[in-house]
């Protein structure tokens, strides 16, 4: 029995032995295939982390590459984005610059109409005005009248109306023959005591006139030729021989509506300019046709000028029509230039 015990626990022992054995095998063994799937798997991430590598690399070079290429794109297409952004930018001003120019154009016509058709307007009224104020003139009794154009307009008829119906002028000095003529003669042929004298430069348009009214006896006309004379810094139309014809002679009235008048010279119809003051009486007018334009303003400012050097003080305004008027008076007529 002790020894079947010892035979079976002999047996134990070396079955369990066995099994130790085979299980340290089995681990050992175990172990070691871990060993290699480990050094596999070590291996194999290794092999792809160098892939990995290697294909990173290639992708930066590749992308360093194309970076290069777009580097040296880059200049060439920024510069034909730069001119096409400046061509762009060219012709974007310019057409603004052109819808300014339209649109300028526009604004100037639409501002020539308003200021064309207020001109109007207010030529209309002063012709409203002037002949109602005509009505039952006792001298002004031929009123056949033609404003306008190269003539005098309707403020300037008015003007002259009032100055010969209030002032009663004696002594009349008229620069350039025509519609204002007529008034003139009128008033002229009303009232022989006074004296009326018009400078023309033109024999056709005189005779022209002459078919058209008669002058009275009191009324002279006088023919000089024109010429251009230096004036200030610059050169003016003027008629010939003009201050030794007027030498002397002294005006309570005068009327400038000629020689020829230009816009494009500094001053025009200067030729009274030598004879102020002297051709002065104490009372006066003084009417200046065209004073719209800026060289009878030129000339209108220099009179003003000489007058207030010469210490004689005096009224001004301008009355507007499709052409502008300048009246100057002086004190004793200053009522004159209210109306
Ligand atoms: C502005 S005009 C004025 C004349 C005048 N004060 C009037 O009211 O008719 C000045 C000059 O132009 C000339 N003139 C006037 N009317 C004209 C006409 N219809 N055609 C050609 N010349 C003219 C004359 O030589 C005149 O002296």
């Amino acid at each position: 029995m002790m020894r079947q015990l010892a035979t079976q626990h002999a047996e134990q022992t070396e079955l369990q032995w066995q099994a130790q054995a085979a299980i340290e095998k089995a681990v050992v063994e175990q172990h070691a295939a871990a060993r290699e799937t480990f050094a596999l798997f070590a291996q194999t991430i290794g092999q792809d982390m160098a892939e990995q590598n290697r294909a990173l690399v290639e992708q930066s070079q590749a992308l360093a590459g194309q970076l290069q290429a777009i580097a040296a794109l880059v200049p060439a297409e920024g510069e034909q984005i730069r001119s096409a952004l400046q061509q762009q930018s060219a012709q974007a001003l310019t057409s603004q610059e052109s819808m300014r120019f339209q649109t300028d154009k526009k604004l100037n016509t639409l501002l020539d109409t308003t200021h064309r058709t207020l001109a109007s307007t207010r030529e209309n009224n002063w012709a409203h005005v002037f002949h109602d104020t005509i009505r039952q003139s006792t001298w002004f009794t031929a009123p056949t009248l033609s404003p306008g154009g190269w003539a005098v307009g309707y403020p300037y008829c008015y003007l002259l109306y009032r100055a010969l119906e209030q002032a009663k002028p004696q002594d009349i000095l008229e620069l350039g023959l025509g519609q204002s003529t007529r008034i003139l003669s009128q008033f002229a042929a009303a009232h022989p005591e006074m004296r009326h004298c018009v400078i023309e430069h033109d024999p056709v348009w005189m005779d022209f006139c002459a078919k058209e009214f008669h002058l009275p006896a009191n009324s002279t006309l006088v023919q000089l030729d024109l010429e251009t004379k230096p004036f200030m810094d610059t050169e003016v139309l003027q008629y010939k021989g003009f201050a030794e014809k007027m030498a002397g002679r002294k005006f309570d009235l005068i009327s400038i509506d000629a020689p020829l008048g230009t816009t494009n010279e500094k001053y025009s119809r200067v030729d009274v300019l030598q004879l102020i003051p002297d051709c002065l009486k104490e009372d006066f007018v003084i009417l200046v046709d065209d004073y719209h334009r800026e060289p009878e303003k030129q000339m209108a400012e220099l009179l003003l000028e000489t007058l207030k050097k010469a210490g004689i003080p005096v009224a001004s305004r301008c009355y507007f029509g499709n052409k502008n008027t300048f009246i100057i008076v002086s004190e004793s007529r200053k009522f004159l230039h209210t109306i």
